[in-house]
């Protein structure tokens, strides 16, 4: 695919977890998800093979449905195909016992509308443009020109943990309102990483995700709870968590332990996607020139729409994952009266294969070619019906400012040597040095 490869953390763990002990070693890959993590990184031809030959091929309880019209019919229809994450976002958010659920865990209903009504009053379309735009053009430019001096000529840059996944930390921390301390930016990463493996990316419940998740959990929530503490005491600060506070007074329903749940919510929703997000980009850019010719003009033309056009086009060939999971409710017929149309039971777990979806060119033109001028009806990175992404906005701000402090400096080019190299974090971009001239 490109010159870019990929090397399993080398970073120092520690073996045993003890109890509340997190683990980064918790996160990697071990036997059949290894296999599972070579498809991921390479799916292209299996998914062609399969929509062409197979299209909504079921093995053992387990249904992949791949053709742009079953993947859009299955999360059109999200009473028949539910989210199956709601008992795992429920087990992060307090401790022992079930916490508050979340948007991605919740089925229609009044409780999900009222969750999204509550999320949207705090997180409000116009902070996009007036608070997060700012914010990540200013701490990515910081980030950028801050970086390591190796000679007079030269800057080196971890664009991933340095960069990509801490620009969306120092945001939470200023736009959320979080209390998070220089020392934790690191780890408070790792922990968030570790949280939406656990609830995602974990179809098999593999229990060292689930370890690594509970530590992790913990020491996320006492920065919340002590960020609300803090705010309701002393702080004067415009943030959303403030507007949690005041939006307390009139709705009941608004106890601490939901605000923490939907801080948490929107956090894990946030650092670790948009690192998984534009780590891919990121790959994406420095192996194929034509990629990179394409954003550095937009970036260096101040074109952001351009830019994040660019961007996520270069995403397509590497999204987040093959598709969100779901869980059958009931026994149901996908692709009726064609020929292909086959019985999905109820309790089936299935995939939806959005990004095979996003290569199928009965319904996508020309889809091996890269082309920015997309219909916006091409992609489904954010998902598709009623589970689309609610941070889709913000994400696109973030990474776009945070590339264009990148793309506009000269000569960004991989770094030499092991710097060089792609090192994961389970399946998430974890580290990737850039250099640039001065
Ligand atoms: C480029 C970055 C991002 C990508 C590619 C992305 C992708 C997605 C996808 C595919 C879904 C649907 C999952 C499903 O149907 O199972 C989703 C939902 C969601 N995302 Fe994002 N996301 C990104 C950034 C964000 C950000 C920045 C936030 C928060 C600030 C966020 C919060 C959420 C939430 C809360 C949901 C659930 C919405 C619901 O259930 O109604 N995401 N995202």
């Amino acid at each position: 695919m490109s010159e870019l490869t990929t090397e399993a953390a080398t970073e120092p763990v520690v073996r045993e977890s003890l109890p509340g002990q997190f683990n980064l070693q918790d996160l990697q890959p071990t036997g059949w998800s290894k296999w599972l993590q070579w498809i991921y990184d390479e799916p292209h031809w299996l998914f062609w093979l399969l929509r062409e030959f197979w299209p909504i091929p079921q093995l053992k309880g387990w249904a992949f449905v791949t053709r742009y019209d079953d993947v859009a019919e299955v999360l059109e229809n999200d009473v028949v195909f539910q989210v199956p994450f709601g008992d795992k976002i429920r087990k992060l958010n307090d401790h022992p016992g079930p916490g508050p659920n979340f948007l991605l865990g919740m089925q229609r209903g009044d409780d999900y509308w009222e969750c999204q009504r509550q999320v949207m009053q705090a997180f409000q379309r116009d902070d996009v443009a007036k608070i997060v735009t700012p914010l990540a053009a200013k701490f990515s430019n910081k980030i950028v020109a801050d970086a390591a001096k190796i000679n007079d000529q030269t800057m080196e840059l971890d664009a991933i943990e340095g960069l990509i996944t801490r620009v969306p930390i120092l945001i939470c921390r200023d736009y959320y309102g979080l209390e998070i301390q220089q020392q934790e930016e690191i780890d408070f990463g790792r922990w968030l990483i570790a949280m939406s493996l656990y609830t995602f990316g974990n179809p098999l419940d593999n229990p060292s995700y689930e370890r690594a998740a509970i530590a992790a959990g913990m020491r996320v929530r006492a920065i919340v709870d002590r960020s609300i503490q803090r705010a309701r005491a002393h702080s004067r600060a415009p943030t959303v968590l403030a507007r949690l506070l005041a939006m307390q007074h009139k709705e009941p329903t608004l106890t601490d332990k939901v605000i923490s749940a939907y801080l948490i919510g929107m956090i894990t929703g946030f650092v670790p996607t948009n690192t998984m997000a534009a780590g891919h980009m990121l790959v994406m850019l420095l192996g194929r020139p034509k990629f990179m010719d394409a954003a550095r003009e937009a970036a260096r033309a101040g074109d952001d729409k351009r830019l994040t056009r660019c961007l996520f086009e270069a995403m397509r060939f590497m999204p987040l994952n093959p598709g969100p999971f779901r869980i059958c409710a009931e026994d149901y017929v996908v692709a009726a009266g064609t020929a292909r149309q086959t019985t999905i039971k109820k309790g089936t777990k299935l995939l939806a294969g959005t990004e095979s979806a996003m290569f199928d060119n009965r319904r996508v033109v020309r889809p091996r070619s890269f082309n920015p001028d997309r219909p916006q009806t091409d992609y489904m990175l954010f998902g598709h019906g009623l589970h689309w992404c609610v941070g889709a906005y913000i994400a696109e701000a973030q990474i776009t400012q945070t590339f264009k402090a990148l793309l506009v400096q000269k000569r960004l080019r991989l770094a030499d040597g092991r710097n060089g190299k792609l090192k994961t974090l389970g399946p998430f971009p974890w580290h990737l040095s850039v250099k640039y001239d001065v």
